[in-house]
């Protein structure tokens, strides 16, 4: 994969703001896990030109795209650390650092954006944030929307879980998304994300999973020739924050933080629901991909997947915390076990 650095422009406004009391300009470093292009990169520009914008170029942000400051897991490390200021990744690379986060990752409970709105804006996201600086030492400030994880792989047509047999299919290092492939009867090769194109263009595995948006920021298409219509994860990508730099920061700067990342937040679920089917539209016409349909609208993947929910309530924090997620959702509650 290709590695470059883009560095954002600074849009110094008039009105200066010294927040922390001296004149001293600060950048920070945001970490990427995907290529340019993605919602990943649509999130960071937002919150990096918001800030840049609302600080009077007081804080100017440098973007690390494609993994370049290490595995979205290892950049999770660093910003603990305060080795490293913000970071974009994928929901479920947080998971094994904070397991509560993990009822977003099971399999089919978030199924739309509207879903996955409600769970990460309302009283559920709040509360996985305060978990998050608990457990990992990062606080998240804003939620990139990035769509359904879609199976890809590049031998043949998937349509139903036995179709898998044989394949090897690359999972994130996300325990639940391990169970889910083996309940569908495959063995999963848990491998980072920074390591994935190189892994599927040489063959060492046949498939992954992540959303439209995503496949095509990532060129996957180059190396994937047919696409699963599934919809077992629904991808969020937190920003985060080191929580030792939120904490060195003046209470006005905190605000001005939290607020160009709910602003962020904001536009990132415009943003996928103005792109996502356009970008469906030309991985087919314009990379050649053949999009397969689920057999029996998803029916088997839903019960073969759910069935592993209840081997994860202890580390989501009790059943009862699925249950919250799904009455949020307006679902009924998960069947006893
Ligand atoms: C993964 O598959 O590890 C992530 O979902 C990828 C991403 O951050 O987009």
């Amino acid at each position: 994969m290709r590695l470059y650095k883009l560095v954002m422009p600074l849009a110094v406004s008039a009105a200066s703001l010294f927040l922390s009391g001296h004149a001293m300009a600060e950048t920070w470093k945001m970490a990427l896990g995907d290529a340019a292009g993605g919602t990943q990169y649509e999130l960071g520009t937002t919150f990096a030109n918001l800030l840049e914008e609302r600080t009077g170029g007081e804080v100017t942000v440098d973007l690390f795209p494609n993994g370049q400051l290490g595995s979205e897991q290892d950049t999770v490390n660093n910003a603990s650390m305060g080795l490293l200021d913000l970071s974009v990744l994928a929901i479920n690379n947080i998971t094994p650092f904070s397991p509560t986060v993990g009822v977003m990752t099971l399999p089919y409970v978030i199924q739309s954006p509207e879903d996955a709105k409600t769970l990460t804006q309302g009283s559920i996201g709040e509360e996985l944030t305060e978990n998050t600086i608990r457990d990992a030492g990062v606080r998240i400030l804003a939620w990139a929307y990035s769509g359904c994880r879609r199976l890809t792989n590049s031998a043949r047509p998937v349509a139903e879980p036995a179709d898998l047999d044989g394949l090897v299919i690359r999972v994130p290092k996300n325990e639940i998304m391990i169970s889910a492939y083996q309940a569908w009867g495959v063995n999963p090769n848990p491998l980072a994300w920074s390591e994935t194109f190189t892994a599927l263009q040489q063959g060492v595995v046949d498939g992954q999973d992540n959303p439209y948006i995503t496949i095509d920021a990532m060129k996957f298409y180059e190396v994937q020739n047919y696409v699963t219509d599934s919809c077992y994860v629904f991808s969020m990508e937190p920003l985060i924050i080191s929580e030792s730099k939120f904490q060195s920061l003046s209470p006005e700067m905190q605000e001005i933080v939290l607020e160009a990342g709910k602003e962020a937040t904001q536009r990132s679920y415009d943003y996928l629901l103005n792109t996502e089917a356009s970008i469906k539209e030309k991985l087919v016409e314009e990379h050649g991909m053949e999009i397969v349909a689920p057999a029996n609208d998803e029916q088997q993947w839903i019960e073969m997947a759910t069935q592993i929910w209840p081997q994860f309530y202890d580390s989501i924090g009790g059943k009862e915390k699925l249950d919250e997620a799904l009455a949020a959702l307006g679902r009924a509650p998960a069947p006893a076990e």
